[in-house]
């Protein structure tokens, strides 16, 4: 069973939605050459504080950051800490804000100075399989919709899909069923319900999609060294279409 949420919990991760679009944006101008991703972590937690809310994923598993920064092969889950940021790097910043015990996700990647073209690209296109993700979305599809909408994406650009990491319902706990694979799949029968609150978030590399987990028991990056691109939202099924929470 995949629960839906009341209006006034809607209200509350709309608000930690809203925090969590004001920080993505307020990191744009943060992310540049010589940063540390431990300053980009400080940066970020005293921002989620000054709003009232908590960021989620501090001690969350024990993972030991405000936010995740993964940079250039790191698919997720990259830890902050003395790594300095250099021109031609991307960077991946998820962020989780819990509002009164209703949290809401978003990530984006940031390019550091100028990048290649094709680097570009995988940008622009992993965004993009996110809004034609969340384009479908409304009460009576099945799930698998959203999956085929960004598979579509990868497959016209011969991107690599990691096949172990996706998104997920949201709520009251950060990962809530159901797992939204970005690939198509015939675990995603779910009918769609109004009021259901999940996390889109497709993840691209440039081209393998194997992933492996590094020594540090968090950090995911790609087997081949791949550059990945990663976008996130957070929204709310209604009844003739959706509501991104965590946009403008
Ligand atoms: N946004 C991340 C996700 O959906 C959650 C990060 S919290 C962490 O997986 F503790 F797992 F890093
Ligand atoms: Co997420």
């Amino acid at each position: 069973m995949i629960n839906t949420k009341s209006e006034e919990e809607i209200n509350l991760m709309s608000y930690a939605g809203k925090v969590c679009y004001d920080l993505l944006e307020y990191m744009e101008d943060k992310v540049k050459s010589g940063v540390t991703t431990k300053e980009l972590n400080d940066i970020a937690d005293e921002f989620i504080r000054s709003k009232g809310c908590t960021p989620s994923s501090l001690g969350y598993e024990g993972y030991p950051g405000s936010i995740c920064t993964s940079i250039n092969d790191e698919v997720v889950h990259g830890i902050p800490g003395p790594r300095k940021l250099k021109n031609g790097d991307i960077i991946s910043l998820d962020v989780v804000v819990c509002y009164k015990g209703y949290h809401a996700d978003s990530a984006r990647t940031y390019k550091v100075g100028e990048v290649s073209k094709e680097i570009e690209d995988l940008m622009k296109y992993t965004k993009e399989a996110l809004y034609k993700g969340i384009s479908v979305i409304k009460e009576g599809i099945r799930l698998n919709e959203v999956c085929e909408a960004i598979e579509s994406v990868a497959i016209e650009h011969g991107y690599g899909v990691p096949r172990e990491l996706g998104g997920h319902g949201i709520g009251s706990s950060l990962h809530e069923d159901p797992f939204v694979a970005n690939y198509s799949n015939s675990d995603s029968e779910l009918i769609l319900k109004s009021g259901m609150t999940i996390a889109i978030e497709p993840m691209f590399s440039l081209k393998g999609r194997k992933v492996w987990l590094l020594d540090d028991d968090w950090t995911i990056s790609t087997q081949d060294g791949s550059p990945v691109a990663h976008y996130e939202h957070t929204v709310v099924v209604t009844k003739d279409g959706y509501k991104i929470l965590t946009g403008e």
